[in-house]
C-alpha cells in the first residue's frame, strides 16, 4: 500500500506508530521500500554518510536532487521525504518554493523537509499552499550547528522547552503535515506530542513521539565518525562487508577466485584459430 501524508494522519489518529528511516540511493531505497517502513527520507545527513563532510552545512541542492532521483527509482510504497539543504529555503519564501518544486519535480519528492520552528512558518505555508507537502524539523537541527556550538540535546530549560512547544505548534498552523523532533528530552516530546495534530517523528526524542527515524548507516553499523547516545545499531552490517572485502582480497592473491563457475567459456577449436 502507498504511504501518504494521509497514511501518517491516519496512522497517528490510531495509534499506530509510524517508522523513517533514510536512504541514498536507489539500492539502499529498494531495500527499505521492501522492508514495509513507512517513509525514507532523502536527508541531508547524505553530507555526512554519502560525501564525508563534517556537516550537513556544505550540501547542495544539486546533491540532494541527484540522490533523491535515485531513491525515488527504488521506492514505490514508502512516502519520500527529501531534505531541503542550507539557505534552500532561509534565504526568502521564494527561494523556498522554487527549491521545494525542484525537489519535487527533478527529485520526484513526495514531500520535503525544512529545519526550523516558527521563523520558518512563512516559508511552510507557502510551499504548503503549493501543494508541496512538509515535514518541519525542530528541536537540534543541524543546519544551525554552528548557533548552536555542537550536537546538544535541546529545550532543556523552562524557556527553551516553552520555546519548543510554541514552535511545535507554530509549525503545524503553518501547514506541517509532520514534524521531526530531534535532540529532544523524552518527557518534552511527550508534551509535544498530545500537543498537535499533526505526527510527531522522534530521533533522541524518547519513546512517546508518533513515529522513530534513524540514518540507516547509524543503525546498521556502517558509519562510525559520530555515534549519537539515542542510535540504535540494529546489525553490525560493516563489519560483515569489510570481512567480504578481506576475504575478496585474500582469494584473488591466492588465485582462488575467479574459478570454473565465474568465468565464460568458449570453443577450443576457436581459441586454436587465434594462435
Ligand atoms: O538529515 C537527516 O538524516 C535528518 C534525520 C536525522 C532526521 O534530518
Amino acid at each position: 500500500m502507498k504511504n501518504t501524508v494521509a497514511t501518517f494522519q491516519e496512522m497517528k489518529s490510531r495509534g499506530e506508530k509510524i517508522t523513517m528511516l533514510t536512504a541514498y540511493d536507489y539500492s539502499t531505497a529498494k531495500l527499505v521500500d521492501g522492508s514495509g517502513v513507512n517513509s525514507i527520507l532523502v536527508g541531508d545527513s547524505l553530507g555526512n554518510v554519502m560525501l564525508g563532510y563534517e556537516d550537513t552545512i556544505s550540501v547542495t541542492m544539486e546533491d540532494m536532487i541527484h540522490h533523491s532521483k535515485a531513491v525515488a527509482r527504488g521506492t514505490k510504497e514508502a512516502l519520500l521525504i527529501v531534505d531541503m539543504p542550507f539557505l534552500s529555503y532561509q534565504t526568502s519564501v521564494y527561494d523556498a518554493v522554487v527549491n521545494a518544486g525542484r525537489l519535487m519535480k527533478e527529485g520526484r519528492a513526495g514531500a520535503v523537509k525544512l529545519e526550523g520552528g516558527a521563523e520558518m512558518a512563512p516559508q511552510i505555508k507557502a510551499i504548503t499552499q503549493a501543494s508541496i507537502p512538509v515535514c518541519a524539523h525542530i528541536g537540534l537541527t543541524p543546519q544551525s550547528i554552528n548557533v548552536f556550538g555542537g550536537y546538544k540535546v535541546q529545550g532543556k530549560s523552562e524557556v527553551a522547552a516553552r520555546k519548543l512547544i510554541e514552535d511545535a505548534k507554530a509549525v503545524q498552523e503553518a501547514g506541517a503535515f509532520a514534524v521531526v523532533l530531534e535532540a529532544v528530552p523524552a518527557k518534552l516530546a511527550a508534551i509535544v506530542t498530545r500537543s498537535l495534530d499533526i505526527p510527531t517523528i522522534g530521533i533522541g526524542a524518547g519513546p512517546d513521539c508518533d513515529g522513530q527515524v534513524l540514518v540507516y548507516q547509524d543503525m546498521v553499523g556502517m558509519y562510525s565518525d559520530f555515534a549519537p547516545k539515542f542510535v540504535k545499531r540494529f546489525a553490525s552490517v560493516g563489519e560483515i562487508i569489510v570481512e567480504a572485502f578481506r576475504t575478496f582480497d585474500a582469494e584473488v592473491k591466492a588465485g582462488t577466485f575467479p574459478s570454473q563457475e565465474h568465468t565464460f567459456d568458449i570453443d577450443d577449436e576457436i581459441i586454436s584459430k587465434l594462435y
